[in-house]
């Protein structure tokens, strides 16, 4: 297929554009660079890959209207452009408002003026706010978001139906859980200097980049240790769905359709921390009080995915520590 990927310089997008053109599909990729710099797309480049570059904001209309003839008919549109921090969105609610919905308003406008008829669309697991049921399902009721990011996911979900509905496209939402880790190779991996997130809080401080680490609440009770339960999905893994997801557009047409992705597997912040003292660098960590806006638990039910998608998570938290540990000190 000829597939445009938004946001193809950052994390899940690069992982997602080797994953393309390694099963053999042509791609235009597209950044502004607003939360990346092009080290990813280089490395790719450096390594024999080839495919098509444009620089571009997808919040402005010029910029999509210059994207018409290198996406005229294409097959599928993967869009991952947006911004993605849950603390900054709080402080900047109309940044992210204008950016994550007017870039995925624009792109749908893009696709129509080109005849793309399949969308894949990376949404999050913080469209169900705090969910009353575990394992999260698709169908778990979404509560209001805790966040502007949250609700710019809501929104953008909302808009993307209408407008496959109105004009018979397809649209595969992936609300993700918890991305991590890096490619196995060393190659391509998450550029980022921010520190609020598990990963690269954790191995900021293992390298000593960063004083001190807290886990974020070691009193909620109902989990197996007292810290909260996330489900972290490898990055490459979460790649390889987006090749699942574009094929079943393409093959099924589906119209609207969701998943969620996750392994299925609840890890609490204990574990994880367990498993990076025993594969990558023993430290020691401090259990400090709950982060504000945090849940106490959140992991996916993945059976949709499995069956529709013929997907499965291969990779293990062993592998995601070890891969994010490996690239952070390359
Ligand atoms: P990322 O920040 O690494 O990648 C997003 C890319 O989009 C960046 O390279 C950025 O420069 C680009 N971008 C942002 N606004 C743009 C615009 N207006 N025009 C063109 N490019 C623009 O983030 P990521 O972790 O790769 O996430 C990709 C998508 O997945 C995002 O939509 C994010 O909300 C969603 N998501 C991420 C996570 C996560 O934890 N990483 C979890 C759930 C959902
Ligand atoms: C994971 C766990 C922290 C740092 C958010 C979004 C989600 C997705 C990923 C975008 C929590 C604990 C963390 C630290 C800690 N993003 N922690 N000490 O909050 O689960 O999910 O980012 O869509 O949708 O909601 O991810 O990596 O920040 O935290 O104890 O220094 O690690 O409290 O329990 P989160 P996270």
């Amino acid at each position: 297929m000829r597939v445009l990927v938004t946001g193809a310089a950052g994390y899940i997008g690069s992982h997602t554009l080797r994953e393309l053109l390694d099963t053999g599909h042509e791609v235009v990729a597209v950044d502004n660079y607003s939360n990346s710099d092009s080290s990813n797309l280089d490395a790719l480049r450096n390594a024999g890959y080839s495919f098509e570059f444009i620089q571009a904001d997808l919040t402005y209309m010029e910029d999509i209207i210059d994207l018409v003839d290198h996406v005229r008919h294409f097959d599928a549109v993967v869009h991952f452009a947006g911004y993605k921090k849950v603390e900054q969105s709080v402080k900047y609610p109309l940044a992210y408002y204008r950016n994550n919905v007017i870039s995925t308003m624009n792109v749908l406008d893009l696709m129509n003026f080109c005849s793309i008829k399949n969308l894949v669309f990376s949404s999050s697991c913080t469209v169900y706010g705090q969910a009353d049921e575990m394992p999260i399902t698709e169908g778990t009721p979404q509560k209001k978001a805790e966040s502007p990011y949250g609700s710019s996911k809501q929104m953008c979900e909302t808009i993307i139906g209408d407008w496959a509905k109105l004009n018979g496209k397809n649209a595969v939402i992936l609300r993700y859980f918890n991305p991590a880790g890096a490619h196995p190779d060393n190659l391509i991996g998450e550029v980022t200097d921010e520190l609020s997130g598990l990963v690269p809080a954790l191995v900021k401080y293992a390298k000593g980049e960063k004083p001190d680490f807290r886990v974020h609440g070691g009193d909620y009770f109902e989990t197996r240790d007292g810290s909260p339960v996330r489900d972290y999905i490898h990055v490459v893994d979460l790649a390889k769905a987006h090749i699942k997801a574009m094929d079943y557009a393409k093959r099924e047409n589906p119209g609207l359709d969701v998943f969620n992705l996750g392994t299925g597997q609840g890890t609490t912040v204990l574990e994880f921390i367990q498993s990076f003292k025993e594969n990558c660098l023993d430290i020691d960590v401090e259990i400090g009080p709950r982060r504000s806006g945090d849940v106490m638990m959140a992991y996916a039910d993945i059976t949709k995915a499995r069956e529709v998608l013929d997907w499965e998570p291969i990779y293990e938290i062993t592998d995601i520590v070890k891969t994010a540990w490996a690239w952070e000190n390359k």
